[in-house]
This record gives structure tokens, sequence and C-alpha cells, in this order.
């Protein structure tokens, strides 16, 4: 099957240019003016007036988590359908080492979700629960296999949370074997301290979810892991970075020359505390790290803006109002954490950055498809229009106009946190490995047709 779209402009994290570009089966296999002059093709699309973007890529979802004694509700199935239709075609999700099972039972149990299913390309990090000798023996087997990427918490104490001394040992094994160590930072202790004063005090309203978790506290961890990925000497990658305390950290690490990358994500963007109010209703906005007042999204902005932070994800965790985050009426600590968001992030990034004219449209496309590439080994396989790329290309629109809502998304969840929001630019037609899977608001892919997506270790660095 050979595809020709024409007329549009590719944009690019290097640049724009006005170039038709064919696609030869999964492969893009020539880019060039006026390409319908000399090649045939079976069909031909037009991207007059629209961008051609290297499909999204989210490297960070988290497809039927279990959290809270409930499971995130999108499988990988409706998870990568929802995110195509936001014109994302790959994304990279958690694997969960169980407490007390192998770094392997949890793998293989992602896969068993994911194979068969996923209607666009997937990969792997891998949570790690305990960090002992059996578990650290086995990163380096992931690694080969393409899961190279560990993350570890300093949230959560009793689920997911391990000390810095398991931090630490785990840094020290990447410096052996090249992996990546993914760190939610957040110090969880001094959370479930001021958590516990909260709910004692009356306090169980999902907006106390927020009061609870301190900028401070986020600032804190997220200095002390870069502090032991220094001492490991490895780099680190903060992961749904909030808060301005969080973001000085990593600046200030970054301008001394440390190996720190890190994301952000819609919902600090975007949303604010002030979501956290309104009663039980807040708990559609609970997760961890939580909304930050409205004063931190500028200056994640700017982050955005200085290469501070190289990319947004989502942390797509979504879980219905009804029946989900009702678990946690009268105790906000019950809330299952995360948010839905696979499907938005394009358009929001879009319209809050390009059309608000904070980023370029070439930074758009380095923020949500080149630098999730290059960070997380897919470059440039995937995250540029280049010949011999793989061929997932979105012709996006950037004039159309929408309004999000949990009536006309595809998440399986039953609330959006963007509820009558319009945005502009929409992905008109998306292709993943040369097929189209989304056009003109219709899914016309297959389940089952993602592929694993087998990662190498990035080169960091050279990625400034
Ligand atoms: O609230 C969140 N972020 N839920 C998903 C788990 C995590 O910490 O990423
Ligand atoms: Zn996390
Ligand atoms: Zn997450």
């Amino acid at each position: 099957m050979r595809t020709l779209i024409t007329n549009g402009t590719i944009v690019g994290a290097d640049g724009s240019t006005a170039a038709d570009v064919l696609i030869d089966g999964e492969k893009i296999a020539l880019i060039g003016r006026n390409l319908a002059a000399t090649v045939t093709a079976d069909e031909t699309l037009d991207a007059t007036g629209k961008y051609v973007i290297p499909g999204g890529i989210d490297v960070h979802t988290h497809m039927e988590l279990p959290f809270g004694g409930t499971f995130a509700k999108d499988t990988f199935e409706s998870g990568t359908r929802a995110a195509a239709f936001g014109g994302t075609t790959s994304i990279v999700d958690f694997a969960v080492q169980a407490r007390g099972a192998s770094l392997r039972q949890g793998l293989d149990a992602w896969h068993a979700k994911a194979e068969g299913n996923a209607v666009a390309d997937y990969g792997f990090h891998m949570i790690m629960s305990d960090v002992n000798d059996a578990t650290l023996a086995e990163m380096d087997g992931l690694v080969a296999e393409g899961v190279p990427d560990f993350k570890l918490f300093t949230a959560y104490p009793g689920v997911f949370y391990s000390d810095d001394g398991a931090i630490f040992r785990a840094m020290q094994q990447t410096a052996k074997n090249g992996g990546l160590i993914m760190m939610h930072a957040e110090n969880g202790m001094a959370i479930d301290v001021v958590a516990a004063d909260l709910v004692g005090e009356g306090k169980t309203d999902p907006y106390y979810h927020g009061v609870a978790r301190y900028p401070i506290f986020e600032g804190e961890a997220t200095n002390r892991v870069i502090r032991l990925a220094e001492a490991a000497g490895v780099p680190v990658y903060i992961v749904h970075l909030s808060a301005r305390d969080a973001m000085n950290a990593v600046r200030e690490a970054r301008d001394r020359g440390v190996g720190v990358f890190a994301e952000t994500c819609p919902q600090y963007l975007f949303l604010s505390l002030e979501d956290l109010g309104h009663g039980f209703e807040g708990a559609k906005f609970v997760c961890s790290p939580p909304l930050r007042p409205a004063d931190h999204q500028e200056e994640l902005w700017t982050g955005l803006i200085k290469d501070d932070l190289q990319l947004v994800s989502t942390d797509h965790c979504p879980f219905d109002f009804e029946g989900q985050k009702e678990l946690g009426q009268g105790d906000f600590r019950m809330i299952p954490n995360g948010l839905p968001g696979v499907e938005d992030r394009v358009d929001l990034l879009h319209d809050g950055g390009v059309v608000a004219g904070r980023i370029s449209p070439e930074r758009w496309v380095e923020i949500v498809s080149t630098a999730p590439a290059k960070l997380f080994g897919m470059f440039p396989r995937k995250g540029t229009i280049a010949v011999g790329s793989d061929a997932d290309v979105v012709i996006y629109d950037p004039k159309a106009t929408r309004t999000i809502s949990a009536k006309t998304h595809h998440m399986d969840v039953d609330y959006s946190c963007y509820e009558g929001r319009q945005v502009r630019g929409q992905s008109d037609i998306v292709l993943s490995r040369g097929s189209v899977i989304v056009r003109d608001g219709q899914f016309t892919g297959r389940k089952g047709a993602g592929k694993f997506l087998k990662r190498s270790i990035a080169d960091y660095a050279r990625i400034s």
C-alpha cells in the first residue's frame, strides 16, 4: 500500500517545510515537492492548509493500573484508540511489579494486557515496588529486552514507596546497565502525616488532598533524588512535575550540568487547586502530585519554553467518578489517584501553547513527539517525519475548533476534566505505521494492530 500526502506543511522539531510525503508500507519512503508528478500511490490524502506531523508519543500512561482497591478503566484497546483520536500513535505504559513478585511476572502481565488489544504501538517502563538483589539483577535483562526505564516512588508509603537506599541501589544498577530511573518525587512520609492531621480535624473533602501534598514536599523530594542520581553518576527523569519548587530544583541541577530530565502534564498547565473544590465533585481532579495553585502554571510554561522541561505526557489514569472516585467519600485518602487525558494532550498543547503564542508549532511537535522519542529510545523510528521512519503521521488541522466533553470523547471514563473547554486544533487523519486508523472522526484501525516497541537506551549525554 502506497499513500501520498500532498500540499501540507511538514512541521518538525527542527523546522517546517511545504512538501509531500510518500508512504510505502509501514515506512516513510520519500519527501519532496510536487511528488504527484513523479510517483504513483494507491491513495492520495490532500493536506492543503494542514500540518503534517509525526504521531504524538505519550510516555506516561496507566492502562488498567491497580490503584486504591480498583483499576484504571481504560484497557489497551480503549486507551490506544482514544489516544489515536487525539493524534497520539504511541504510548509507553507502566508495567507494575507487585510487592513480592518478580519484575518478569509484572512485565509478562502487561504484555498479556496489551498484546492483541492495542490499536497502536506501545512500550513499557517498569514500576519497581521492591528493590532487592533479585530485582536488581532482573533490571539488566529488561534493559536488553527493550524496557530500559524503571519508575520508583518517594510517595505512597506502603504501596509503591522506596526509601533512599533502595532508590540509590537502583540508580547504581542503571549506572552499570544504561537504564534510566524515573522518579515520582514527593515526600510521601511527610504527606501522610499532614493528611492524617487534616482528616483528624474533619477535613475529608477532595480539596484537602491538594492541601496535604505541599509543593515543598515535591521540591524536597525532587532535589533529593537529583542529588542521589548525581552521587550514583546517572541521569534521572522526574515524572509529572507539578510545582514551582520542583521546577526550581530541576533548573538549578541542569544549570550545574546534571543530567536531569523532566516532564509535566496538561493538568498542571491548565487546571489548578481550585478545581479540587466544589465538594466531592473535586474527586474528579484528584491525582498525585496534586493540582497546584494557578500561579505555578506560568513557571511550568517557562520551563517548557526554556527546555528545563523536555516534554509533556499525560499520566493518563482514568477512574469513573461513579463507583470509583466515590470510594473516597468521607476520606480523601481513599480516592483513587489519577486523571484521564491521553486523548486531549496534543490539542491542549496546541491550543494553550501554539495558539496562545507561548511556543512555536515546531516546539509543540518537539514536546509531544520528538523529545519523547529521543529520551525514550525510539528516535528516529518514531518522533519525526523522515525517510525510513515509521509512517506514524497525523494530518492536523490547526484551525479546527472542538469542545472537549465526556459526551464525545473516546476514553472509557464518565467525565472529562476539561468539560466544555474549546480548543483550536484537531487531528483530521491519523496513520499508524502507514495505515489510516482515524479519519474524519471515525475509527478505521484494528484491535491488535499495535505492536510492542522494543526501545533502546537513549544517548542522554547527547540530549541537551
Ligand atoms: O495520580 C496519579 N498520578 N496516578 C497514577 C500513579 C502515578 O503516581 O503516576
Ligand atoms: Zn507517579
Ligand atoms: Zn503515573
